[in-house]
């Protein structure tokens, strides 16, 4: 599965007529100046709400947090999160969006004197205030952010995916052991009941061995171009929906075998000609296989209709999972024995402040992270050996 081609398109783009006569394509071509992989202000996301009213104060003994970067996952969700779990609060914003960044302090109760930038987020080392630093920046930062905010003293949870390359990875690693400080990646889904239900029943073997997983994680994206959307430019996003939403497809079979790959084939699709492709691929396939003989095939897609989907095939029956790694309404259906049962572990949407729980429990009791920086730096490993197989065209061993 290489490049899927579009015959105008490709005809468009050798030629450079299209280059010329299609707005769409001009703007791509400007793109890839246009987000540098540094860290710089954004307008305002187009998702994510602000409280109605700031939250109370925090109790003794909270976690204060920067969050760096006020996107949409920042405010949409880490910023409440961190607000509502038992002992983290948000205690500065860092932004390269004065106003923004204004609004939002505001609507957390912050000071002025909490309001950083990019330029100014070294000073945080003398903020007594800030313990931890929550980086929501594109993938291509979270490793330079990390390694500052270790050098100002303080602890990280970093946005998932961990960084754009396994060496980067080891980067990040290392800083935290130099620093003494905890690094911990945001895999929500290791604390979302309807996940960490599943990955029970199949400790506990409950559809026998098992014999297929399979996965997808898929949306289309609209006529975007890497200039108005970092996920589409590789200096910020790596190879594309793999790193991205793909992760959690990848981190599913991971945690419901209970196992790690020996070896893995990866396909990846680049249609040419559209500008949204230039940089990243559209769509990346896995074939994983473990040790006992159980095959994962995953999909994701940036230019496929939206399906959130892991479904695991055993012997004595199927598990299945739809939408399986959402923020909220995470499904789970356990078939066997001729009978189908819905299971109701809980609420999804406990994930995100039980994720801050964790991690001011591994601050505070020195609790061992459940997602550390090495399973961070696992999965980078497994995504840099998905694209090497992609592009030789032969399985990788592990
Ligand atoms: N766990 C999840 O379910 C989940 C979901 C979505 C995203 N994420 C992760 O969260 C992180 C942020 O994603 P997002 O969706 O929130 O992105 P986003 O809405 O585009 O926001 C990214 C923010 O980063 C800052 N930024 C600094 N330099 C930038 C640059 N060169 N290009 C673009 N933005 C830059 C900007 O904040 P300022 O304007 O304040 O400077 C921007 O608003 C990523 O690591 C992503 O993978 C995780």
């Amino acid at each position: 599965m290489t490049d899927r081609g579009h015959s105008r398109r490709n005809f468009l783009q050798l030629t450079g007529a299209g280059l010329a006569a299609t707005p769409w394509l001009a703007a791509c071509a400007q793109a890839q100046a246009s987000i540098p992989r540094q860290a710089i202000g954004r307008p305002w996301p187009n998702w994510g709400s602000l409280p109605e009213t700031p939250p109370p104060p925090p109790k003794a003994g909270s976690i204060g947090v920067a969050v760096v970067g006020l996107g949409g996952y920042a405010i949409g969700k880490a910023m409440p999160a961190l607000a509502t779990a038992e002992r983290t609060h948000v205690a500065a914003v860092v932004s390269g969006n004065p106003e923004k960044a204004a609004k939002v302090a505001a609507a957390y109760g912050l000071p002025d004197d909490a309001i950083y930038s990019y330029d100014t987020f070294s000073k945080i080392a003398d903020d007594d205030r800030i313990e931890a630093v929550y980086i929501v920046l594109p993938t291509g930062l979270h490793a330079d952010w990390t390694e500052y905010a270790f050098a100002a003293g303080k602890h990280v949870i970093c946005e998932k995916p961990m960084a754009l390359t396994p060496a980067e990875c080891e980067r990040m690693i290392a800083a935290s052991r130099g620093a003494g400080r905890k690094l911990m990646i945001a895999y929500r889904c290791h604390f979302e009941p309807v996940n960490l239900k599943a990955t029970e029943l199949m400790r506990q073997g409950v559809v026998g061995k098992i014999q297929t997983i399979e996965t997808a994680n898929n949306y289309r994206v609209g006529k975007e171009t890497p200039a108005d959307n970092w996920r589409l430019a590789k200096a910020l996003a790596g190879g594309g929906p793999l790193e991205d939403y793909g992760l959690y497809g990848l981190q599913v079979a991971l945690y419901l075998s209970g196992e790690l790959p020996v070896s893995v084939q990866g396909w990846t699709e680049q249609p040419k000609g559209d500008p949204r492709f230039s940089e990243v691929f559209s769509t990346v396939k896995t074939e994983l296989h473990f040790p006992s003989g159980a095959v994962a095939n995953l999909m994701t897609s940036y230019d496929a209709d939206t399906l959130n989907m892991s479904n695991v095939y055993g012997e004595a029956g199927k598990l299945l999972m739809q939408p399986a790694n959402g923020y909220a309404g995470n499904t789970l259906t356990l078939v066997r024995d001729g009978s189908s049962e819905v299971l109701t572990p809980g609420d999804s949407g406990v994930q995100f402040a039980q994720m801050c729980a964790h991690f001011a429990d591994a601050i505070r009791e020195g609790v061992a992270i459940r997602t550390p920086g090495e399973m961070g730096l696992r999965d980078i490993r497994l995504v840099d050996a998905i694209y090497r197989s992609a592009a030789s065209g032969e399985p990788v061993n592990l």
